[in-house]
């Protein structure tokens, strides 16, 4: 109930403190706008934060958007930096497809003071509210004190890590902070108490704090704060040390660099499973030259089955994985027994550092199914979908064109050619 009267206030605040009026000819009231090509033009001009979708009636991904942006539409335009949302059919306003470069239906754009960037993002609308929210924010939130590093915090939410720099110059990270905008939270704090300092576990300062809301994890740089440390800071501070593998994971690892120390558990949400991650967490802060994934047999057995797993295999059972077609087993060290669990992974990595490795292709068909991850059936997805879900939330998605293959990154996009939807609707 209380909750309820939260969401009803919250509602109410929205729509008394939002740009609600007529701007030259576009009336914003929390409706989406619908564009046509005589005055798209103008609209791009009028909003500062204008997202289009550029959409056709026949498509199906289209229609399923519709009503995640009509719930999007009025929360967005009632945020602090007004976002508008608006569509226009470009199937019946063809010259705008080689304007806009539309090449798949639906396109979304956001246009932040006239210069649009692709939206490859997640379509969901309290994700895409999330994601919005995101880019129109500023490289840098400057906090000023406890209550408002806790708000920025909150405002955050759980969708991406945030980076606080306590008593860090906002020059030091601006760099790195535009250059990661899209994936992560930058502020710097300049006025707090001590009382902050055990909130968030740092006894000195400058220190750069990285939150990862959605695993509950933090870790603390002190420095030295020069480009090269810090980048590096952040880039592991991305992902959570140990990374459950899914859909969503896999297109962040796809661009990652580093090899992927791989267990495979039966059952990732099992006692045993969730004990066995601890101890990977461990190995992960002491091996920052890999990243610690897990995935199990349960949850994603397409996928382990590359790694020679079937229903039959003796698990966990840990690989390094490149994150393409090549893996290797440690000779000796591959399976988990009962037991001491965490000298069997220092055993694992010893041995792979000293290249007492056996080294595996992956079949030619694996990088077919990870392409094809975005075509399963649609009762997969659905399966994929709960499990996921009531496993972890949905994590940080990379809204950038991925390498999966050609605007694979993008969900479910039509191919304006065939003028007909492919197939592995993944929305449902
Ligand atoms: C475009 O939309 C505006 C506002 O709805 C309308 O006044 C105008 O006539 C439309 N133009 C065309 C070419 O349909
Ligand atoms: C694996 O280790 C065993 C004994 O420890 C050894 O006999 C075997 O040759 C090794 N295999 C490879 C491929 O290194």
């Amino acid at each position: 109930m209380k909750s309820l009267i939260t969401l009803y206030l919250s509602l109410f605040f929205i729509q008394t403190t939002s740009i609600w009026g007529v701007y030259g000819e576009f009336a914003v009231d929390g409706r989406v706008l619908e564009l046509n090509d005589s005055n798209i033009d103008a609209a791009i001009s009028t909003f500062d934060y204008i997202f289009i979708d550029f959409y056709a009636p026949w498509c199906g991904h289209c229609k399923r958007l519709n009503p995640e942006l009509d719930k999007a539409a009025p929360i967005l335009a009632g945020l602090k930096n007004p976002v508008i949302i608006a569509k226009v059919n470009v199937d019946k306003y063809k010259s705008l497809i080689k304007k806009h470069d539309i090449d798949g239906y639906p396109t979304l754009k956001i246009f932040i003071h006239g210069i649009p960037t692709e939206y490859y993002g997640p379509r969901k609308f309290d994700q895409l509210v999330q994601y919005l929210k995101k880019f129109v924010a500023p490289d840098v939130t400057i906090l000023n004190s406890n209550s408002g590093v806790a708000e920025f915090v909150e405002e955050a939410g759980i969708d991406f890590p945030v980076f606080i720099g306590f008593d860090v110059k906002e020059s030091m990270i601006s760099n790195l902070a535009r250059k990661y905008k899209k994936k992560a939270w930058f502020s710097v704090a300049m006025d707090f108490s001590e009382d902050l300092m055990s909130v968030y576990d740092f006894d000195k300062v400058p220190a750069l704090v990285a939150i990862q809301p959605m695993y509950s994890e933090a870790s603390i740089f002190y420095g030295p704060f020069e480009e090269n440390f810090l980048e590096d800071f952040i880039k592991q501070n991305l992902l959570p040390l140990a990374v459950p593998i899914n859909e969503d994971t896999l297109r962040i690892l796809k661009n990652e660099g580093r090899k992927i120390a791989l267990t495979i558990v039966e059952d990732e949400i099992s006692d045993g499973s969730k004990d066995l991650i601890k101890l990977l967490k461990a190995a992960a802060s002491a091996n920052r030259d890999l990243i610690f994934g897990y995935v199990g047999l349960k949850q994603f057995g397409d996928f382990v089955e590359a790694f020679e797993v079937s229903k039959k295999t003796q698990l966990p059972k840990m690989v390094v994985w490149d994150g393409d077609e090549e893996y290797s087993f440690v000779n000796g060290s591959e399976w988990i027994k009962e037991g001491d669990q965490g000298s069997q992974i220092t055993r694992f990595l010893e041995g792979y550092k000293k290249g007492n490795v056996i080294q595996k292709r992956i079949g030619p068909s694996f990088t077919g199914f990870i392409k094809s991850l975005f075509g399963l059936g649609t009762l997969i997805m659905i399966i994929f979908i709960i499990l996921l879900m009531a496993v972890f939330m949905i994590f940080t998605k990379d809204d950038e064109p991925t390498t999966l293959g050609p605007r694979q990154g993008a969900e479910g996009t039509s191919n304006l050619l065939s003028q007909s939807e492919r197939g592995g609707d993944k929305e449902d």
